[in-house]
């Protein structure tokens, strides 16, 4: 009996080491794949205006002489898929608040001042690399209600064939409005700092930089 006590304690201690590494590269493959950018609302700002330029430089408007006002900065990412791999020509689509934080649109009842020279929209399509870029400013904080104001954000959409279009919103890490922000909140606890891009760092004198990854999800 002992002895056939043992055989069976040592199958159980081998069908447990099998089990731990049966999980354990069930776990590798499931770090393969990555997670999807959290959505967030679209707003009630989406440009409904033709516009045409909404090139990637979002400081400069065709036929002005003067720039925007405002914190000029670099929004750069590049667009994957679930499994890692970049998206070559997805669009990128953005538009936001000026510096003032107000919307270039009939809806934004905000009194702050359009800036004549911002460029409010901009749509540009991934490169080979999945990689896309913008030069923007930091838009304005703006108030939503008396009890809410919202942080400043940049808005987007992303769209290739054959995954489902993302609709999300960027935001500045070190914002105090960021902790509040009933949209913000909305994300996924675990998933928020997806969404929280830090703009610390500029390269010799040039703009700040900020890199907005996202992660599209297949249809
Ligand atoms: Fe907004």
């Amino acid at each position: 009996m002992k002895s056939l006590d043992n055989i069976n304690r040592r199958f159980i201690l081998k069908a447990s080491v099998s089990l731990v590494t049966a999980t354990t590269s069930l776990a590798v493959l499931a770090n393969s794949s990555i997670a999807i950018t959290p959505k967030q609302p679209e707003g009630p700002f989406y440009p409904i205006k033709p516009q045409q330029d909404k090139d990637l430089d979002l400081t400069e408007v065709q036929g002005s002489t003067k720039p925007a006002k405002g914190e000029i900065i670099e929004v750069t990412g590049t667009v994957f898929d679930q499994d890692n791999r970049p998206l070559a020509n997805a669009v990128v689509d953005i538009w936001q608040a000026n510096a003032a934080g107000r919307y270039a649109h009939e809806q934004d009842s905000n009194d702050a001042p359009l800036d004549p020279n911002f460029q409010g929209w901009g749509i540009v399509k991934t490169d080979e690399r999945g990689f896309y870029r913008f030069k923007t400013v930091k838009p304005g904080a703006y108030q939503v209600s008396k009890q809410w104001s919202r942080p400043p954000h940049i808005h987007f959409k992303v769209a290739k064939r054959g995954y489902r279009e993302l609709i999300t919103q960027m935001y500045f890490s070190g914002e105090m409005l960021n902790d509040t922000d009933a949209l913000l909140q909305e994300a996924p606890a675990e998933q928020r700092h997806q969404l929280i891009v830090d703009f610390s760092t500029a390269k010799d004198n040039m703009a700040k930089q900020g890199v907005f990854n996202l992660v599209l999800a297949k249809i």
